[in-house]
Parts: structure tokens; C-alpha cells; sequence
């Protein structure tokens, strides 16, 4: 596996390649991770992964200072994945200039849900990820759907850009008790690291009723906030959308994504949940 931390390095190993699978992340890679870039690695071609904490997707009083740079065994797990590139540049590499020009996707996707909470931020992610996709111009990018609303951004990037890239996604990962694995759950403490699975288990609520036959969204989605916040978390939003596009749920919906955002202690975790809206899953 080769490591590249400029991108004229990368530009010039990538040269010789027809196409390749890109796996964009910040590193502190965990199984999640690993499967995200085995899904790239069905696509035949080199996996290139990047490794960025990206400046521009953080807000003032976010954690992008703490945020774990683990490069080295990052770097283990990718080799040991199959992966054959690594891009892991600083912020100076990828921003050697001011980064004044910048993507911003649709409102009904950039300022909805997670958007409404941290503005500004899926505008850094499409645009770092533009950034990465010229770079690496790779035939098929794979992103998780534990980031759904990250995943519909980038979709629709893509699509309005005319991007000649499929984009791929990789189902979330989960801990024994159902916890999404996230590089963030490291920041939990003990007795929260307990208490974080509660938040799938609200959403798996929502679409256990669903497939049941409850129709009643706003009462579901109300219900699972008011349980979490009574457990003592700070509920961001619980909300129930069509999973194609994030809008609001129709009675004719063909699937419907449940999405959970809140915080325990000085963490702040997100999950989501797909469903049918028959009795299958
Ligand atoms: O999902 C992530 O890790 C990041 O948002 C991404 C896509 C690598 C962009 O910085």
C-alpha cells in the first residue's frame, strides 16, 4: 500500500490507473470503515482511501481539534483491508489557498435535519468531497449510510454535477447492543457508552410500529424524543422521512428512513434506520 500526503504524489501514482474505488474518510477508522472499503474492493479496482479531518464541515465550538488523528493505525487497518492507495494530506495540502469557493447544496438538503443544527456543514463536506473527487477521480466512491443525509448530498452532488462516478453505499456497522460504530463513540464515557444504544433501540421502535401498521408518524417520532430526553439526553431532532429524499413521509412512500440526532454528555451520536411501510423489513 502506497501513502501519498501531497496530491501532486497522488496525481502522478494514480495516473496509470483505468479507474479506481475511493473510499473518502477522516481516519480513526474503525470495522465500519474496514467494510466500506471491502465494498470498494468488490468493485475490482484499486481502492484508494483518503484520510482527512476536514476544517470546512466543522462548526465554531465543534470538536474538529479533538477529533482523533490515529494515521498510523489507520494506515495498518487499511493495508491489512486491501487497500492499494492512501491520501492523507494536511490542511495546507488541500487548502493551499483560502477555500472561499464553495459547494453548497440544495437548501432542502443542506439546512434540514442535521443541517438545521450545524449550518454550514454539509456544504464543507460537498465540498471536500468535489475537492477529493477531482483528485482522485475515481470511477466509484463509497460512503456510509450510518452519514444518510451526508450520502443524499453526495448523491445529489453527483447527479447535478454530471459526475461520472457510482456512488456506492455501505450499510452501518453495529457494537453487540446495537450502537452505530462511529468514530465518536469514543468520546463516551462509561456509564454513556451504556446508555448510547438506546438511541437505535428508539428507532427500531419507530419502525417495529410502522411495520405494524402505525401510521401516526408525528406521535412516533414525538414519543422517541420525549423517551431519550428522559433519559437525560438533548434530543436534536427525531424525524421520519422518505428515504429517497429526505422529504416529508407521504402515505405512499415506498420506504422511510427513521433518523435520530442528540446528545449524551458532550457527545453528540446520530443514527438512522430504513423501512418498508408494509410488514416487510
Ligand atoms: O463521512 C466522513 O467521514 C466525512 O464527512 C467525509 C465524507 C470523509 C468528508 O470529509
Amino acid at each position: 500500500m502506497q501513502v501519498f500526503h501531497t496530491a501532486a504524489e497522488l496525481r502522478a501514482a494514480l495516473a496509470g490507473q483505468t479507474g479506481t474505488a475511493f473510499v473518502p474518510t477522516m481516519g480513526n477508522l474503525h470495522a465500519g470503515h474496514v467494510s466500506l472499503v471491502e465494498l470498494a474492493k468488490r468493485h475490482g479496482q484499486p481502492v484508494v482511501a483518503s484520510i482527512f479531518v476536514n476544517p470546512l464541515q466543522f462548526g465554531a465550538g465543534e470538536d474538529f481539534a479533538r477529533y482523533p488523528r490515529t494515521l498510523a493505525a489507520d494506515c495498518e487497518k487499511l493495508a491489512a483491508a486491501g487497500c492499494a492507495f492512501v491520501f492523507a494530506p494536511d490542511v495546507a495540502e488541500l487548502y493551499p489557498v483560502p477555500q472561499t469557493f464553495t459547494v453548497q447544496p440544495p437548501d432542502s438538503l443542506a439546512n434540514d435535519l442535521c443541517g438545521a443544527f450545524r449550518p454550514g456543514h454539509f456544504s464543507g463536506v460537498a465540498t471536500v468531497v468535489l475537492k477529493l473527487f477531482n483528485l482522485v477521480q475515481p470511477r466509484v466512491a463509497v460512503f456510509g449510510k450510518k452519514d444518510f443525509q451526508q450520502l443524499l448530498v453526495i448523491r445529489e452532488l453527483v447527479r447535478q454535477f454530471n459526475l461520472p462516478i457510482e456512488i456506492v453505499a455501505g450499510n452501518t456497522l453495529r457494537e453487540a447492543d446495537g450502537l452505530a460504530m462511529s468514530s465518536r463513540n469514543a468520546y463516551l464515557g462509561a456509564s454513556e457508552r451504556i446508555q448510547a444504544a438506546q438511541l437505535q433501540r428508539e428507532l427500531a421502535a419507530i419502525v417495529a410500529a410502522i411495520q405494524a401498521g402505525e401510521r401516526d408518524f408525528e406521535a412516533l417520532t414525538a414519543a422517541a424524543a420525549r423517551h431519550l430526553k428522559m433519559a437525560g439526553w438533548r434530543v436534536d431532532y427525531v424525524a421520519l422521512r422518505d428515504a429517497a429524499t429526505l422529504q416529508a413521509p407521504t402515505p405512499d412512500n415506498g420506504r422511510l428512513v427513521a433518523l435520530g440526532a442528540a446528545w449524551l454528555g458532550k457527545t453528540r451520536l446520530i443514527d438512522n434506520l430504513e423501512s418498508a411501510l408494509g410488514n416487510q423489513p
